[in-house]
């Protein structure tokens, strides 16, 4: 039986707090026109202290198991594609996973940059058409804004904070993603880089006080490299699903800055209104930007069930990708799950686990 991965679920957590071009332009020497010109970027979210990249995807995760109505002990895997993970480690994908109760799900995270959530769609579906995944979810989860230099006005105008996902579900009825393209160049891997804070460069006060802890680019290299690699990708996505450009409805790009989306249409030669663009509203989000903007095109009426979308994206790395979708919806389900309760029971589980790892520590001899 052939099976196929199909994507059931779909939610977005976004920070309340937003930063105009005009608050920018108080922190660093820039404007507004300026920002939007280049970009098109008018404002972005801003993550509150209390609020985090595990924090963000886990309501993500919610929302999208909700509209799929799948119970949380029925996910078998969690990929979080993020570039601002919680910790080197544990994996952002094992936090979230306690904070939904997922507790038969194995959890990693996914460093591909802003590609991260094409790749981690790609490897779900992977994993559910080989069949040892039954249901997974995939996450695309940031708080850039703690990792961009807020005196550099080359980048901090450009990133904002946010998180979508997406459940995946086997069944074997055809559609679903049905083509995927994942490609990297890592001699370009300096052009969009966090230099310090890995075994390569542990932190210092050295390497706090020359700003290596913060993201460095060359906007204009990247720049270069996305406009190419953008069309290409796509038609290769579409190419190996066996349709034509024509058949697409609708392409859902990496939302980093809108005058390479526009290249990436003229050099498809298709008109803007096929790409969802919402990089207005919330900046370049990395791995959160395809399911965030994905998310707003079904909630308006651009994307519909059957729908051919395609996906499409790049950043550090390098590493870009497409994948190609017919798009289906939640599966029929019966009971309604309720997730408030969920939610409950999986505070309540994680604390009652790390009391009884507490209690075993007493009584198999804690040290210190
Ligand atoms: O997810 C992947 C992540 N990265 C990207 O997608 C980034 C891709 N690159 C870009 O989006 C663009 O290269 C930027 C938006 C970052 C920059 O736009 P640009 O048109 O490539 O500008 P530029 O770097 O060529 O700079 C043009 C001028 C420079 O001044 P001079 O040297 O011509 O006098 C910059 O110093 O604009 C100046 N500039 C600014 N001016 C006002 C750079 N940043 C700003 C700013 N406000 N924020």
């Amino acid at each position: 039986m052939t099976l196929y991965a199909h994507i059931t679920g779909w939610g977005t957590a976004i920070p309340e707090k937003t930063l105009t071009n005009d608050d920018l332009a108080k922190i660093v020497e820039t404007n507004d026109e300026w920002i939007r010109e280049r970009t098109g970027i008018e404002r972005r979210h801003i993550a509150a202290p209390q609020e985090s990249s595990a924090s963000l995807g886990a309501d993500a995760a919610l929302k999208a198991l909700k509209v799929a109505n799948l119970h949380p002990r029925d996910v078998d895997l969690i990929i979080c594609s993020t570039s601002s993970p919680q910790h080197l480690f544990p994996a952002t994908a094992s936090i979230i996973q306690d904070r939904i109760g997922a507790v038969n799900a194995g959890a990693f995270d996914l460093l591909a940059a802003c590609t991260g959530f094409i790749f981690a769609l790609n490897m779900a579906t992977q994993a559910v058409r080989g069949g040892s995944v039954r249901n997974a979810v995939v996450i695309g989860a940031e708080t850039l804004s703690r990792l961009v230099d807020w005196n550099d006005r080359t980048t901090c105008i450009l990133f904002g904070d946010g998180a979508g996902a997406f459940v995946i579900q086997g069944s074997d009825q055809p559609g679903g993603v049905i083509s995927a393209v994942m490609r990297s160049d890592g001699s370009g891997g300096d052009l969009l880089s966090l230099p310090a804070g890995g075994s390569a460069m542990p932190a210092t006060s050295q390497t706090v006080a020359d700003g290596l802890h913060y993201i460095q680019m060359n906007g204009r290299e990247v720049f270069r490299f996305a406009t190419r690699v953008m069309a290409n990708a796509t038609r290769e996505t579409i190419e190996k699903a066996g349709l034509k450009i024509e058949d697409i409805d609708i392409i859902i790009p990496h939302q980093a800055n809108l005058r390479i989306i526009d290249a990436a249409a003229r050099g498809l030669k298709l008109p803007m209104d096929k790409f969802m663009v919402n990089l207005q509203e919330y900046g370049n989000t990395s791995t959160a930007s395809i399911p965030i903007a994905t998310v707003e095109a079904v909630e308006s009426g651009r994307l519909r069930r059957d729908d051919k979308v395609v996906f499409v994206g790049f950043g550090g790395g390098l590493t870009w990708g497409a994948v190609t979708v017919i798009w289906t919806g939640p599966f029929p389900s019966e009971k309604p799950v309720n997730f408030q309760q969920q939610r409950r029971l999986a505070t309540v589980r994680s604390w009652l686990r790390r009391l009884v790892r507490f209690l075993e520590g007493l009584i198999w001899g804690r040290k210190g």
